[in-house]
């Protein structure tokens, strides 16, 4: 019963996609299960890009049925316009599944995300604008509402006023906002509910019997480690899980049944929105990685703050979600400079310290101690081994496995699914 976990190793973008995209073929299930609309993974097959966002990558393999976890936050205007756009290219979603207790992004939810934010002035977040979390902050506080709501008028009708009286209050008074009216909202949610219905089932039943028939199941993170609500560089961080352990409860599959956690991590570090960021370069070498390695957000348009390798991190993210494998992406990116610098460990306060400081006040003060590697000019996109790679490129490669904890089993020199060196299978 071979189950995937496949996350993002640094603060996302990492190439989940493409990766997801890659062993798609292999597995029989692909499964999103925390997250929402926030993300995007760009998935390139053939001459074809496609740009995924609530979708699992696996949609794409015809022979993989893609589903939506209950720890999966669902817009269902953006659910429909991303399946209309894949039927019109020809794509089958047809076995889509999304579990009933997922919870739904509605309208007044995107309302807040965006006037909090603003709110928040220089402090904000940097969110996608998405509703996501203040979707997650309505399921915690208990006020949230389910796919499976759709199918009970009255019950939604209650869920929607008890989610508004204190949303209304807010928007009114504290944010000189019009009030949002309840039939509006319960009427735009129940115009969802026939067209959602086919898709809509037990999704925690299907997964562990698969499990069970021996099925591969591959669990597709979204976001990234550091983005992680409680493990990540908080508050400038998503409001769900990206981690290992949220793949158990966001998809009701228990923590024994998962086999193998793969970590996607960049050649390179980038990050989208506020936060702190050691490694971060604001010089021509860092606006060199934004454009060769087209670093410009999927889903907001918004330049990625570009950096060089963090090894620190990378031996954190092994650790929190036991890692037992990277792949590596983008390091076709790194070709032609001459020396390439990656950062061992930080220096805070003048001390030197190797793991990922604890307190918030320490990792803001880190400061990057880089180790410098040699670099190399050849193209290695068509690069098909190991051995295909110049002697440095090898090298960097073998350090940053040394460095961070885990081995390095797949290594992406290009965009398209075939631009990828694989050294150890992954199922
Ligand atoms: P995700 O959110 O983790 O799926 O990553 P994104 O799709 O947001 O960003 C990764 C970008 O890098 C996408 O445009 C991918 O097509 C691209 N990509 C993925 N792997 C590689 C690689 O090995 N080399 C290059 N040059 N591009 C890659
Ligand atoms: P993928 O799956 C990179 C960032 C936002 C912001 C913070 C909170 O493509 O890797 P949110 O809207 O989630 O409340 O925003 O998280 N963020 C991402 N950054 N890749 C993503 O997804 C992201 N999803 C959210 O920029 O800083
Ligand atoms: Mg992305």
């Amino acid at each position: 019963m071979p189950a995937l976990v496949l996350l993002g190793a640094q603060w996302g973008d990492e190439g989940k996609g493409k990766a997801t995209d890659l062993l798609g073929g292999s597995v029989d299930y692909v499964v999103r299960y925390q997250g929402g609309n926030n993300a995007g993974h760009t998935v390139v097959v053939g001459d074809q890009k496609y740009a995924l966002h609530l979708l699992p990558s696996g949609i794409l393999s015809p022979g993989c049925t893609p589903v939506i976890g209950n720890g999966v936050v669902v817009d269902p205007s953006v659910l429909f316009s991303e399946l209309n756009g894949l039927n019109e290219r020809g794509v089958d979603t047809s076995k889509l599944l999304i579990s009933g207790n997922a919870h739904i992004i509605t309208p007044y939810n995107v309302t807040v995300d965006k006037v909090t934010e603003r709110f928040l002035g220089k402090r904000k977040i940097g969110t996608t604008g998405r509703g996501i979390g203040p979707t997650y902050a309505d399921k915690i506080n208990r006020v949230g509402i389910r796919v499976q709501d759709l199918y009970d008028e009255s019950i939604l009708t209650q869920k929607v006023e008890a989610a508004l009286d204190v949303k209304n209050q807010i928007l009114t008074k504290l944010y000189n906002r019009r009030a949002i009216a309840i039939d509006q909202v319960v009427e735009e949610l129940l115009g969802y509910a026939d067209k959602l219905a086919p898709y809509v089932a037990d999704t925690v039943l299907v997964l562990n019997q698969a499990l069970e028939q021996d099925k591969v199941v591959l669990f597709e993170g979204g976001q990234g480690t550091l983005l992680d609500i409680d493990h990540g560089t908080y508050p400038f961080v998503t409001s769900s899980n990206p981690t290992a352990g949220g793949a158990c409860t966001g998809a009701g599959v228990g923590p024994t049944k998962i086999s193998r956690v793969i970590g996607i991590l960049k050649a390179y570090t980038t990050r989208v929105g506020s936060g702190p960021f050691p490694t971060e370069l604001f010089d021509e070498d860092g606006e060199a990685l934004r454009r060769i390695g087209g670093e410009r957000g999927v889903t907001t348009g918004r330049d990625r703050r570009c950096g060089w390798f963090d090894a620190v991190i990378a031996r954190y993210a092994t650790r929190v979600n036991g890692l037992t494998d990277f792949f590596l992406t983008k390091l076709d990116v790194l070709t032609g400079w001459e020396e390439i610098p990656v950062c061992v460990a930080y220096e805070v306060d003048g001390k030197r310290v190797e793991e990922l400081p604890y307190s918030q006040s320490d990792f803001h003060h880190a400061k990057p101690v880089y180790e410098t590697l040699p670099g190399w000019s050849e193209d290695i996109t068509k690069a098909k081994s190991f051995s295909d790679l110049p002697k440095n490129a090898q090298n960097y490669v073998k350090a940053l496995e040394e460095m961070s904890g885990a081995p390095i089993s797949a290594i992406g020199v290009g965009p398209g699914r075939d631009e990828t060196i694989e050294i150890n299978s992954f199922i």
